[in-house]
């Protein structure tokens, strides 16, 4: 297997920013050498959020492609400016690029992505994979999630079932079971900042409620909670993945029409909790030994680690930081060892978390 360096770059549904980071692995390791976190223009994020509520024709697709790639390329040449390397050196990227519509199921299922990884190629010099979705989902799959691979290659233990948690715009959760012959699973359990940052911009125009300090001054309105825990997506059993096309505003919305006044604030204190109850219904097993290692921005909001670690009852809740990486950055590494994946001709999915038919070598490649 070629060593080298990577880029990986990753928006997530909260579309907050692109986040990049260059590195190297090693046979069972990595090293990063330098992150970015690039944010969108307020403009450029507002037109995104229209787009993914139904308000784009194919010409404001068209130009959101490629400003989106304009983005991405920004930061990796910016990445690779402030790292000083020589991007000859940088044998690949892997960009996941922007989730417009995530709809895996259907009579015409499809995962789109928009951010042009040709612009990418042409302002970086650099082969460009993307599109990392699009074939799991050909092969009847969900095309989500796509980081248990990665998950397994660096975190998986021999001697400790361990429960990889990122906390994104959506949760994501994948079981690595320390016993080898039994199924690794993984599977989006729903919201775990979508609706907080909705809420909380919607009511105070602010993108998200820094460390759940507006949560706090809430309460949990225990009838709220039961009604959005009714949820039909909370009980399916996976392969199951979600975005923002169904915990969006609207959701929100129609579930608080028998509530119409309760204090905002109350609101998003119940929002956050649907949050920690949701995951925490749907962990795989809690026994002692096991250990959850959260990772995304989530992390930083110490209301949902406070309260995740109440839940877990004794279970270690950890950041993937006591592994080794920080959890800002676990998931552009993944679609950085994902682009490796699919330049060295091996899969990035697994077939028992997203249902596909059998592994696949993911993506799309745009030669430097
Ligand atoms: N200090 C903080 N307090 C509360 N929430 C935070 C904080 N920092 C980040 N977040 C949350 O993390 C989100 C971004 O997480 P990220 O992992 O980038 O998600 P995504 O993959 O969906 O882009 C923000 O939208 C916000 O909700
Ligand atoms: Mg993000």
């Amino acid at each position: 297997m070629s060593k080298g360096l990577w880029i990986g770059l990753m928006s997530g549904t909260s579309m907050d920013a692109v986040d990049a980071v260059l590195l190297s692995f090693g046979e069972d390791r990595l090293e990063i050498q330098s992150t970015l976190a690039l944010p969108y223009p307020e403009d450029l994020r507002a037109r995104l959020l229209q787009a993914i509520r139904n308000h784009a024709d194919p010409d404001e697709l068209g130009e959101l492609d490629t400003l989106t790639g304009q983005h991405f390329a920004q930061a990796a040449n910016t990445l690779i400016e402030q790292s000083g390397v020589d991007p000859s050196d940088i044998l690949g990227i892997g960009s996941h690029g922007q989730t417009i519509r995530h709809q895996p199921s259907g009579k015409a299922p499809f995962s789109m992505q928009i951010g042009s990884p040709a612009i990418i190629a042409e302002a970086s010099g650099i082969t460009t994979v993307s599109n990392f979705r699009s074939r799991d989902v050909a092969a009847g799959g969900q095309g989500a999630p796509l980081v248990p691979a990665f998950h397994r290659w660096l975190f998986r233990s021999a001697t400790q079932d361990r429960c990889i948690l990122n906390l994104g715009g959506i949760a994501n959760l994948t079981w690595l079971p320390s016993d080898e012959t039994n199924n690794i699973t993984g599977f989006d359990t729903g919201p775990a900042n979508a609706l907080i940052d909705a809420w909380c911009y919607d009511q105070t125009g602010k993108h998200y409620d820094e460390n759940g300090q507006w949560a706090r001054e809430g309460e949990v309105n225990e009838e709220l909670l039961e009604d959005l825990l009714s949820d039909a997506y909370f009980v399916k059993t996976p392969p199951k993945s979600t975005g923002k096309e169904r915990f969006n505003l609207n959701w929100i919305s129609t579930h608080l029409q028998r509530f119409d006044d309760l204090p905002p604030e109350d609101v998003q204190r119940t929002l956050l909790q649907l949050t920690i109850d949701t995951i925490l219904q749907q962990l795989p097993t809690a026994n002692s030994s096991m250990a959850v290692y959260a990772c995304g921005g989530g992390t930083f909001n110490p209301l949902i680690m406070e309260g995740l670690r109440e839940g877990l009852k004794g279970v270690e809740l950890r950041t993937t930081a006591e592994l080794g990486l920080d959890p800002q950055w676990v998931e552009p590494v993944a679609f950085a060892w994902l682009a490796r994946q699919t330049l060295n001709g091996l899969p990035g999915n697994i077939p028992t978390v997203t249902g596909a038919k059998g592994e696949r070598v993911l993506g799309a490649i745009y030669p430097a």
